[in-house]
Formats: C-alpha cells, sequence, structure tokens
C-alpha cells in the first residue's frame, strides 16, 4: 500500500525538528526518532518537540515519535515494521568534531553502528529514497577552497569527520548491493532558531547577552559558509523528490567520488558566501546591540580553518537560487533566542 511517511532520525536535534515540523505542514505522516541524549541541554530538545505537538495539535497532522537509540536494532525493525516509511532521513547521529577528540566510542556507535542500523532497516523495507546527514568536516585537510564534491575527502582531521566520510563509503556499498537511491548531504555550519548550543552561532549569542569572554580560536584567522537553516529544509524536501539515480556513462577510470554508477550522489549543502568569525561577530553584535568580549586563542585540534561550500552542483542539480544572506539569518536567530530565553525588552 502506498504510503506518504516518513521517517526521520534525530527529530529532536536542531535540523530534524525543523525537518519534521516542516513535513507535517506540508501533510506528510512523520515518524521520528531521537534518544534525546544530554550531548547539550536535554531541556532544549524537549522544547523542540513539544512544539511539534502543539503544531500537530493545530494542523491536525500525523506525528508519531519514539524516544529510542538508532543502535537498538530490534526496535528500528518494530518501527520500520509498523510503518512502512518510503522515505528515510538519517539525521541522529553523535555531532560535535571536538567532542570527539576524547569521545571516540560514541561516534563509532552513533555514526557507524547505528547508521549501518539504518541502512539494513532500508534494505530490509524497500526504501525509496534515503537522504542522510554527512558534513563539510570530510574535507579535513583539504586547502582547495571552496570545496568541491570533486576534492580529496581522504584525510579526515577528527573522528567525528571520518565517521561522516565512513557513511558516505557505506551508503555508496548499500546503494550499488541493494540498489538503494541515497543521497548524503555535506551540511556546512547550520545556523538559525532553535540551533544548536554548543556551535558557534547559539555559543557566541549566548556570549555576547551575557557579557561573557568568546575565545576566538585561530586568532579569528577562520572562515564558514554559515547557512541558514530554512534553505537547509527547502533542499532537503526538494531531495524527498529527487531519489538518486545512477551516472549511465560515470568514468570508473577517473572516478568523481561524489556520483556513481550505482544511485547514491552526494552534495554540499552549504551557502556560497563565506563569512569570516570576526566579521559573524560583528554581525552578532549589531543585531544584538552588545559589544563582544574577545579573547583570541591558538587552533583547536580537529578544527578547519576555512569550509566553504562550492554549490555548482547543488545549484544544477535542484535549481537552487540565492540562499539566505548572513545578516537575515542571524537577525532570525537573535530574535527566536530574545524570545526563547525570555529576553524581550
Ligand atoms: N548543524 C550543523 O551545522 C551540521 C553540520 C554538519 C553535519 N551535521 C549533521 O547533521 C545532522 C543533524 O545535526 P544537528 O545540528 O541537528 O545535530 P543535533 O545534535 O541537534 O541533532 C542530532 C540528534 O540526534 C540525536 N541522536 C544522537 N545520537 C543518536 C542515536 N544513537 N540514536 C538516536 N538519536 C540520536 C540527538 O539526541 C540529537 O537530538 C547530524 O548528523 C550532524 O552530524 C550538522
Amino acid at each position: 500500500m502506498d504510503n506518504n511517511n516518513v521517517l526521520v532520525t534525530g527529530a529532536a536535534g536542531f535540523i530534524g525538528y525543523h525537518v519534521c515540523k516542516n513535513l507535517l505542514e506540508e501533510g506528510y505522516h512523520v515518524i521520528g526518532i531521537d534518544n534525546l541524549n544530554s550531548y547539550y541541554d536535554v531541556d532544549l530538545k524537549n522544547a523542540r518537540l513539544k512544539n511539534i505537538k502543539d503544531c500537530v495539535a493545530k494542523i491536525k497532522s500525523s506525528w508519531n515519535f519514539y524516544k529510542t537509540d538508532i543502535t537498538n536494532k530490534e526496535y528500528l525493525i518494530e518501527i520500520f515494521n509498523k510503518y512502512r516509511p518510503k522515505i528515510v532521513i538519517n539525521l541522529a547521529a553523535q555531532a560535535g568534531v571536538r567532542y570527539s577528540i576524547a569521545n571516540p566510542d560514541l561516534y563509532v556507535e552513533s555514526n557507524i553502528v547505528g547508521f549501518t542500523n539504518i541502512l539494513e532497516c532500508c534494505r530490509n523495507f524497500q526504501i525509496k529514497n534515503f537522504l542522510y546527514a554527512s558534513s563539510s568536516s570530510v574535507y579535513g585537510g583539504n586547502t582547495n577552497i571552496p570545496f568541491s564534491e570533486k576534492d580529496s575527502t581522504n584525510h579526515p582531521i577528527s573522528i567525528y569527520a571520518a565517521t561522516k566520510r565512513a557513511n558516505e563509503l557505506i551508503a555508496h556499498s548499500y546503494s550499488h548491493l541493494y540498489g538503494i537511491p541515497s543521497t548524503g548531504l555535506r551540511f556546512f555550519t547550520v545556523y538559525g532558531p532553535w540551533g544548536r548550543p554548543d556551535m558557534a552561532p547559539m555559543k557566541f549569542t549566548k556570549m555576547i547577552f551575557n557579557k561573557k569572554t568568546i575565545k576566538v580560536f585561530n586568532y579569528g584567522k577562520m572562515s564558514r559558509s554559515f547557512t541558514y537553516i530554512d534553505d537547509v529544509v527547502e533542499i532537503i524536501k526538494l531531495f524527498i523528490n529527487k531519489p538518486a539515480s545512477g551516472e549511465k556513462f560515470f568514468d570508473t577510470k577517473n572516478p568523481n567520488s561524489s556520483i556513481s554508477w550505482a544511485p547514491h550522489k552526494i552534495f554540499n549543502i552549504g551557502n556560497p558566501d563565506n563569512v569570516n568569525l570576526l566579521d559573524f561577530i560583528k554581525i552578532l553584535e549589531k543585531e544584538i546591540g552588545i559589544n563582544a568580549i574577545k579573547e583570541l586563542s591558538p587552533l583547536q585540534p580537529g578544527d578547519v580553518v576555512d569550509t566553504s561550500s562550492d554549490c555548482e552542483l547543488l545549484n544544477k542539480y535542484l535549481g537552487l537560487g540565492p540562499l539566505t544572506a548572513i545578516d537575515k539569518g542571524v537577525k532570525e536567530l537573535v530574535a527566536w533566542y530574545k524570545y526563547f530565553y525570555n529576553l524581550e525588552s
């Protein structure tokens, strides 16, 4: 029986919350999975879930949430068996570059074992479209700027990046062996309302409001393709309607690792307008109306100096228009932060 069931893992996370809410508003039946781990503030994850519930009550859409770990294969099978989703979006992962240096085992568990469990379910339940989160961190030691999908990703500089690259390789092998259409999404510093407190945009916002010192690594000589959450959601929605297909004329003698004869593709999901970290802080200061206290510090192990996204492939494939400008995105982030933490004057 045909259905419009979409299964989203990491549903209480930053990107997962926005994706679920948006798909529910579009009329999809969404099945959310999250283990609600305490890597960062669990209250924020619960608040996101409550916000989804409130939205579901208003628009009377179909939402089922399961608090479980993607390493729990038996329970995953039960959930897949019950809902038989056609589309699976895997966003659950242990995120964070720096945390992975001290806790590699957590990353292997969630990002390798959990990820493979999801793929096993995709295989056994004949999923028609599998989308999964990869990361710009896979570019590691590559210094070709901007990062293009054609660049080498063989030199990861953190365990986190290595697990994300491993996801791409494992997904490719499943696509080849079982014909599962799969698309890897290399996200570049996603920010916006309901964001992640461990990432610079939310962290800096909090520090500026609380008049605390911001450690600016690599003495500020860093830049990021800050990518606004609404753009990411729109891109994911376009991919839902465009399952990956194999390339008929794939050149196996000169292989481009982002495409394949198998139905597997990889794309950069990043705003092409790269922003220097100190400029980003200036935009935040202006929006908040408070000057930041900055401490210029050395580069942290595992950190990439510049992450800049080449979007040519994505633009060609999806026919995208311009993405959200940084000052508009920061305005939305700060407005939400004030509302959520009761800082309205
Ligand atoms: N936000 C970004 O800028 C960014 C950049 C690159 C890649 N990514 C990737 O995108 C995905 C979503 O990122 P996010 O920013 O929303 O992160 P997030 O940490 O807010 O969301 C991930 C969610 O997955 C859940 N989770 C973690 N391990 C799990 C497990 N084993 N079983 C079930 N649930 C589990 C967490 O509780 C969390 O709610 C992640 O895979 C992340 O690595 C994000």
